[in-house]
């Protein structure tokens, strides 16, 4: 599709005492120019156009059937009506702001090239064209948005089965808590975005309405065939109430609640690439391809796609609050206020999508420093639950094993050794349920193997999971 180029549309210029063509019979003096600037929609809504055409063929086509259309003029339309995508598509056609928007710039262009292009809005309103075409743009965005989210997910399996060995510390607090393998964390991120994409699919689902039939907002005296328009666009329903078909933008609010969500995954995600590729963690690096430097610092090297994705995310979640808050107010039915939903929603749709296709190449070239890992993983503290569970397994009742275990972490600091090398002694003096065998909890393979729970981050279960998501989004 097209780039919006600002010379594409023609910057608006009242010629004098013109009036509006569309609502023209109604008024004696032409639109402002300011109003005209203030309240065009084409600068953005333009690229509506795909779908704007594919609404006016269908309702074409079924104003033929009912007999408003003569067969030829039918084909005229459609005929118009491609060659002007074509001109879009080229980026031939000139815009202008006059015409307020996409529909009536594809329609006076259409009238221009056909007489029977001025009988292409019978039975029909802007109102439900927008509505129609805001939904059809939704739902084949929803299928970009599936794709490139599972795109990413075959990127994090695919950093995982790169390095399946590589151990590193799970936090919480952003304190070391327990040793678990780099694939585990990054599988987490697959579930999280395999929610996503089933809460835009669910968005989709809800889009998969036909509102053209319901005019202005009353429907129409015509005898129009709303099924068969539903059914040339690929709907599944026609919309069961005007009023509602035309004022509703809650698909709009689905969508960008969906992408919001799927934002602040991103920026999660991010943000565990920002610290493991500082020198603090040094846990991984990025490619050059995907990190910047620093005009003054010749050592930076930054990973400025991570942070811009965790910024962009204040302007996702902002698109959300934005509609919500243009919503709240607003009586029935169609307002004018709803021409402020597009920016929104594409903003919020261009800037996932761009996430979601820079974070999953940036990971291509992602590669950890299994040795430093390691070394934070190592850390015997790690596997003091593991020394708790072990007391567990001798009978001691959890909280005491808690108390017991804690207790020699403190002796074991106190006495500047690392846990795992605390004197028997010292062990028994604190409980005599430790014994000299207890400290077999303290080899991390085993630590690890040992976590074999559904679920669980054993290096066996992790690799089936591999396997599984492999198999699912190939
Ligand atoms: N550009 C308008 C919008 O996006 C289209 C509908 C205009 N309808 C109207 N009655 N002015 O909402």
């Amino acid at each position: 599709m097209p780039s919006p180029k600002k010379s594409r549309t023609k910057s608006s210029t009242v010629s004098s005492g013109k009036v509006q063509a569309a609502w023209g019979g109604r008024f004696k003096t032409a639109a402002a120019e300011r109003l005209r600037d203030f309240g065009e929609s084409v600068s953005y809504d333009w690229r509506l156009y795909p779908y704007d055409i594919a609404g006016s063929i269908a309702h074409a086509m079924m104003l033929q059937t009912i007999g408003f259309l003569t067969k030829k003029e039918c084909q005229e339309i459609e005929k118009h009506l491609l060659a002007i995508g074509d001109l879009i598509d080229s980026e031939q056609f000139v815009f202008e702001t006059e015409l307020e928007d996409i529909h009536m710039n594809i329609e006076k262009e259409l009238t221009r090239r056909t007489p029977a292009g001025a009988k292409l809005h019978t039975g029909r309103s802007r109102n439900d064209q927008v509505a129609t075409d805001m939904r059809l743009w939704m739902k084949q965005e929803v299928e970009r948005d599936l794709a490139a989210i599972s795109a990413l997910q075959l990127a994090l399996v695919a950093w995982a089965e790169r390095e399946p060995d590589v151990v590193i510390p799970g936090y919480t607090h952003l304190q070391r808590g327990q040793p678990v393998l780099l694939a585990h964390h990054l599988l987490a991120y697959v579930e999280m975005l395999e929610r996503d994409k089933g809460r835009f699919a669910d968005a989709a689902k809800r889009a998969d309405v036909c509102p053209l039939g319901s005019g202005a907002l009353a429907g129409t005296t015509l005898p129009l065939d709303r099924k068969l328009v539903a059914k040339l666009l690929g709907f599944s329903a026609v919309s069961e109430n005007s009023m509602d078909a035309v004022s509703d933008r809650d698909f709009v609010v689905e969508y960008c609640a969906a992408a919001s969500l799927l934002a602040v995954h991103l920026s999660r995600f991010s943000e565990d690439i920002i610290l493991w590729n500082s020198s603090e963690f040094g846990f991984m690096s990025l490619g050059d391809a995907y990190t910047t430097g620093s005009s003054l610092m010749p050592q930076k090297k930054n990973p400025d796609v991570a942070e811009l994705t965790r910024g962009k995310t204040g302007r996702v979640v902002g698109n959300l609050v934005s509609l919500l808050t243009t919503l709240k107010g607003l009586p029935m039915t169609y307002n004018r206020d709803l021409q402020e939903d597009k920016e929104r929603l594409f903003d919020t749709a261009d800037t996932v999508l761009a996430c979601l296709e820079i974070t999953a190449e940036m990971l291509t070239t992602a590669k950890s420093h299994p040795e430093r890992c390691f070394s934070a993983a190592e850390d015997p503290l790690l596997l003091a639950t593991d020394l708790a569970d072990w007391l567990v397994r001798q009978g001691v009742a959890f909280r005491d094993a808690h108390h017991i275990v804690g207790t020699c972490v403190a002796k074991a600091e106190e006495i500047g050794v690392t846990l795992d090398r605390l004197p028997l002694s010292e062990m028994q003096a604190i409980s005599p349920v430790l014994t000299e065998k207890a400290r077999q909890v303290f080899a991390l393979d085993q630590a690890l193997d040992a976590r074999d729970l559904p679920g669980a981050p054993s290096p066996k279960r992790v690799r089936a999971q591999v396997r599984k998501w492999q198999r699912k989004l190939a």
